[in-house]
């Protein structure tokens, strides 16, 4: 038995990162490829070097085309343009959608039994451009974002108690914008819940700070956008994948009646194994959370609306 494979399309911030977490962890051998020369095969080799001493047993290559990706298992996808302050996620849909379609079609070619992961901004649209570019059944393409999302809730509320993060689970719905949906009702803290443990506007503000938390790290940085926590992300999905966990994760999936929504790619709690997605989980909503729900697909059938396929 081989080991598995886990290609990773571009090499940037995220890219590189992911192939970081991936390769410590041994989830498979990993290729990082970007269009740029002597940037993936750099830091692929850096990583490399880097296994000697971290002990992790992981071969990590660098190329320019996509022939070493071929037959993957996983393809990571965060090739595009991160944002700058001041710019919103959709305001990079024109330029990431040329790129993810142009990766889309010969990632699918040379590895067509792959499960895509699908990184780059906006979120919820390039994932659906993925579903439809690929050709792949809606159970192999999957966007990262409830996982970076949840664990940006969970992070904000593990410092406002004083607890460990590990103890904190949380569910989030609805797309990668800022009217995603946090869900408190749905948010324990070693099976407390929230509510007993923090007053509502506390819990409010953690919310607000959660829907904005991508553009507050845009706004420190100045140059790019988040890069730890969403390959994090990725790689935990990958994780699932590859090792067939099937954990329970909010991912931005294919919808087809679920939530009374169809034809849209947006974040829902799904259980995630070696075949991709492996059912979606269909909570029960109040009637604010349902009004909630409706403004966020709005927002993302309308992103969906641009891309005019
Ligand atoms: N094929 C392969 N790689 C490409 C292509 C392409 N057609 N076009 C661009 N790239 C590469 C760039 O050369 C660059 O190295 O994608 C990489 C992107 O890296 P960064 O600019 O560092 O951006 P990063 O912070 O990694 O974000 C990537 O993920 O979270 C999202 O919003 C973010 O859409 C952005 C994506």
């Amino acid at each position: 038995m081989g080991r598995k494979k886990i290609s990773i399309i571009g090499a940037g911030f995220v890219g590189a990162t992911a192939a970081h977490w991936a390769a410590e962890k041994e989830l498979g051998d990993v290729v990082l490829m970007d269009i740029l020369e002597g940037i993936p095969q750099g830091k692929a080799l850096d990583l490399f070097e880097a296994s000697p001493i971290e002990g992790f047993d992981a071969r990590v290559v660098g190329t320019k085309g996509y022939e070493e990706t071929k037959d993957s298992d996983v393809v990571i996808v965060t090739s595009g343009v991160p944002r700058k302050p001041g710019m919103s996620r959709e305001d990079l849909l024109d330029i990431n959608k040329k790129i993810i379609e142009s990766v889309v079609s010969q990632v699918a070619e040379k590895s067509p039994k792959a499960i895509l992961i699908m990184v780059t901004n906006p979120l919820d649209t390039m994932t659906y451009l993925a579903y439809k570019k690929s050709g792949f059944p809606k159970e192999r393409v999957i966007g990262m974002a409830g996982i970076l999302d949840t664990a940006r809730f969970r992070a904000f509320i593990a410092l406002e108690l004083g607890v460990s993060v590990e103890d904190i689970q949380t569910l989030l719905l609805g797309g990668h914008g800022d009217e995603m949906v946090p869900l408190p009702r749905y948010t324990t803290v070693s099976g407390i819940p929230l509510s007993q443990l923090l007053p509502k506007e506390t819990i409010d503000r953690l919310v607000d700070r959660t829907r904005k938390g991508g553009g507050e790290i845009v706004n420190l940085l100045k140059t790019g956008s988040a890069f730890y926590a969403p390959s994090a992300g990725a790689v935990q999905m990958a994780e699932a994948i590859l090792k067939d966990k099937k954990r329970i994760l909010p991912c931005c999936v294919y919808l087809d009646g679920e939530y009374g929504l169809k034809d849209i790619c947006f974040g829902v709690p799904i259980k995630l194994g070696t075949k991709g997605v492996e059912s979606i989980i269909e909570l029960q909503l109040t009637q604010e959370e349902k009004a909630l729900l409706t403004k966020s697909a709005e927002s993302v059938k309308k992103s969906i609306a641009e891309l005019k396929l």
